[in-house]
């Protein structure tokens, strides 16, 4: 898929869910295009719904109102927010369990190896979820994701809870391979300066019932952010702006 062609649409999405005072309204009218190849960074407050639009979009949860058009057979990878690993299969075995349904057994087992190497997994192969540490697993789960060839990778916040090092680490490897194979990316964070650093745009939700507040583009090629340049920086303390706003 070229770069400009439409990937995901999505149209007035409404989404409650009934509780014991009635219903809960949680998405209230969301619309947002992704296109071929785009990373789009989305951030809110914690319970705005953006596990629920994910869920929506991979479609695991049926909006109540609103559209949503896919590019015909478009290929969605999830990565969760809760680790979603089969603890009875192996590092190799939760792969394969993915790719068998997309693609050839050699095109599988190539992907799936360079994937391994490139995150120091390969020596594990033949472990089991329980063996592994916590970063381990995370990366597992984006290998995971990967290893199917996505043109549509959908993550929640992926990069929590890691150390510094891992966390530049993994998100090289995204970026490298969306560099590579052209993928789009949508992901959920809490954190303004990841979304600013990776996404094309950023969209920003409000607090239930939830809104897109804003959306900014950030037009710099990736290798001219850096936390110091005034237009990172800018965008940064927008984001921050708009998340504290009711807060003041
Ligand atoms: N299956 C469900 N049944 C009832 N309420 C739900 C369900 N799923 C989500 N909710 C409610 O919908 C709201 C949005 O939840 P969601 O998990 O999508 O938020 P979020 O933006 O991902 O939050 P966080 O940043 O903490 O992960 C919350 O108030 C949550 O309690
Ligand atoms: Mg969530």
């Amino acid at each position: 898929m070229t770069k400009n062609t439409i990937t995901l649409e999505l149209n007035q999405i409404h989404k409650g869910f009934k509780n014991t005072s009635g219903e809960l309204k949680v998405l209230a009218d969301i619309s947002l295009t992704v296109q071929a190849g785009e990373i789009i960074a989305l951030i809110g407050p914690s319970g705005c719904g953006k596990t629920t639009l994910l869920n929506i979009i991979s479609g695991i949860a049926a909006p109540d109102r609103g559209t949503l058009r896919q590019s015909p057979s478009l290929r969605l990878a999830y990565v969760f927010q809760e680790p979603r690993l089969l603890p009875w299969k192996t590092v190799e075995g939760n792969i394969r369990f993915v790719q068998d349904n997309f693609l050839a057994a050699q095109e599988g087992k190539e992907v799936r190896e360079k994937l391994l190497q490139k995150t120091g997994l390969l020596a594990y192969k033949d472990s089991y979820p329980a063996q592994l540490s916590g970063g381990m697993k995370q990366r597992l789960e984006l290998v995971r994701a990967l290893a199917i060839k996505p043109q549509l990778l959908l993550m929640d916040e992926p990069f929590k809870s890691l150390d510094l090092a891992l966390k530049f680490d993994l998100q090289r490897l995204l970026l490298t391979e969306h560099e590579q194979e052209g993928f789009a990316l949508l992901f959920t964070t809490h954190d303004p300066d990841e979304a600013v650093m990776l996404a094309d745009r950023v969209v920003v939700l409000s607090d239930k019932p939830t809104q897109i507040h804003q959306e900014m583009v950030i037009g710099l090629t990736r290798e001219k952010r850096t936390k110091t340049n005034p237009h990172i920086q800018e965008n940064v303390e927008r984001i921050i702006r708009v998340l504290l706003e009711r807060h003041i």
